[in-house]
């Protein structure tokens, strides 16, 4: 089943967000961070939407979507204090963290396919981040948070173009397995993203 998540959810989502997305830079910030600040946060911002599949009373999966994901990361990025105190947490354990955060602050370079070079300018809506805990990846849970999940965030906040960011070759592989078209790439840093985008308006 699929539903709107509330806050006695975190715990779940945080430990499938861990066991999904461990190489991401909300990862490496930590455990606490993740569930005393990142989920909170969502939970607060009107113009997000965070979604989970239950199987059995159980969370199997999670979805993010948000209206304008640019406001949303600048917002968050004002947690200046939290965050410094989970690189000083996190920093020795894992150096990359220093890199990854460097690179969101110097920002992005994008280059788009011909043909969709004004997307971005009109449409900052975004699938942020989703995550199928491991045991339970390939059943299709992914593919209905990006059918029906896509279906109620579009009606919800009014969306009619989802964008979708991601460095992984399997994601790109189940994006593009559900109708998403690839319209360009983010160059962060060393690493590139794909970026893929959906219309709404044609989900039925
Ligand atoms: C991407 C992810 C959310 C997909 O969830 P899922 O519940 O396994 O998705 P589904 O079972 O609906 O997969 C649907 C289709 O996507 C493709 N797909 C899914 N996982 C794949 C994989 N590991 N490799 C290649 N293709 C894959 C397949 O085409 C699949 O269709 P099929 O089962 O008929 O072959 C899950 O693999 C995951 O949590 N990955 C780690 C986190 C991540 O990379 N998130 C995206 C970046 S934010």
């Amino acid at each position: 089943m699929l539903r709107q998540a509330d806050y006695n959810d975190i715990d779940s989502i945080v430990d499938i967000h861990l066991a999904t997305l461990s190489d991401g830079l909300l990862a490496k910030l930590g455990k606490p961070f993740l569930k005393k600040v990142f989920y909170p946060f969502c939970f607060q911002s009107s113009d997000v939407l965070l979604m989970v599949y239950e199987l059995q009373n159980k969370i199997t999966s999670f979805v993010i979507y948000t209206n304008n994901s640019t406001l949303f990361t600048h917002r968050l990025l004002q947690k200046k204090v939290a965050i410094g105190i989970a690189v000083l947490k996190n920093i020795l354990f894992n150096p990359s963290l220093l890199v990854d955060i460097l690179v969101v602050l110097k920002g992005f370079r994008v280059q788009l396919h011909h043909g969709y070079e004004d997307i971005l300018k009109n449409n900052q809506a975004e699938l942020y981040l989703i995550g199928t805990e491991p045991a339970f990846q390939g059943q299709g849970i992914g593919s209905i948070l990006v059918s029906q999940g896509l279906k109620e965030f579009s009606k919800k906040l009014n969306v009619s173009t989802c964008l979708v960011k991601t460095s992984s070759f399997k994601a790109n592989q189940f994006y593009l397995a559900n109708q998403f078209t690839a319209i360009g790439t983010e160059y962060r840093g060393k690493q590139c993203f794909q970026i893929l985008c959906k219309q709404t308006e044609t989900i039925e």
